[in-house]
């Protein structure tokens, strides 16, 4: 299958792959679209399988095959090495790339995501909820994800953000929405990964995200041998869209430092 994508920006800039979250698409990444492409970037914009306008193949999406789809579109565009950034599930496809391909990456952003596993606990909540989403649809995870989403402030400040998450989320199908919450559960642990990953990497993550919190972005962090941490104030899980300024600006410096000295 072939992904859906979007591209912006500069065809001969420095090219910079970005995996949205779940159940989300390539439209959540819309707030650094703007400042990338001014900054001269090449922005490629994959919705991941079962996502946006991507097609949806059966059975459970799995995080190694959507990074084997990244990889593909990768090498259809003619990307032989680019910078890589994966949000939350996108994180976890972003880490499962690098461990078929680290060669292929000149940095990697892991934004809002983990490399541990789920817990047992979580592994039968999630395989849980996609039985609910199956049977219910989309409503039960959409309640449940957006409280994660946003901090209270925003929800309640910023209705036209809500509405625009809400607007993406909708587009997901159920089925679809099950099967990618199936895949991951069944990821890989990857902080053995970590250790030896030699790639200039920026974890962020939002200072009030209950999913992949603090703690587990610090984790990771401390793991990698060239890793940059920042804490996005004010922001709950979707950091990059809660906070668009402050991940811009500290993402532009991270990326200006790895192509002054790449
Ligand atoms: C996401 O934002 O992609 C998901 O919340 C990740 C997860 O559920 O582990």
């Amino acid at each position: 299958m072939e992904l859906a994508y979007e591209e912006a920006g500069n065809r001969e800039g420095p090219p910079l792959v970005l995996l949205h979250g779940f159940p989300l698409d390539r439209r959540q990444w819309a707030p650094q679209v703007g400042p990338l492409t001014e900054a001269g970037y090449r922005v490629v914009l994959p919705d991941l399988r079962g996502h946006g306008r991507s097609t949806t193949p059966d059975g459970i999406i799995t995080m190694t095959q959507c990074a084997l789809d990244v990889l593909a579109l990768c090498d259809r565009l003619g990307l032989e090495r680019f910078t890589l950034g994966g949000f939350s599930m996108g994180g976890y496809a972003a880490l499962e790339l690098a461990r078929h391909a680290p060669d292929r990456l000149e940095g990697l952003l892991l934004a809002d995501t983990r490399a541990d596993p789920d817990t047992s606990d979580a592994r039968a909540g999630r395989l849980n909820l996609a039985r609910t989403v199956e049977a219910q649809g989309m409503a039960p995870l959409i309640e449940a994800m957006m409280p994660k989403f946003f901090t209270a402030a925003t929800r309640q400040d910023r209705p036209d953000l809500v509405e625009r998450v809400l607007g993406i989320m909708r587009t997901t199908k159920p089925h679809n929405a099950a099967n990618a919450l199936r895949g991951m559960a069944d990821r890989r642990d990857q902080r053995d990964l970590l250790p030896r990953l030699d790639v200039a990497t920026l974890v962020l993550v939002g200072a009030q995200d209950p999913l992949t919190d603090v703690a587990a972005s610090r984790a990771m962090h401390e793991r990698l041998p060239r890793s940059e941490f920042h804490v996005v104030e004010d922001a709950a899980h979707l950091a990059p869209m809660e906070r668009p300024d402050d991940v811009n600006a500290r993402l532009g410096r991270w990326l200006g430092t790895l192509h002054a000295t790449a």
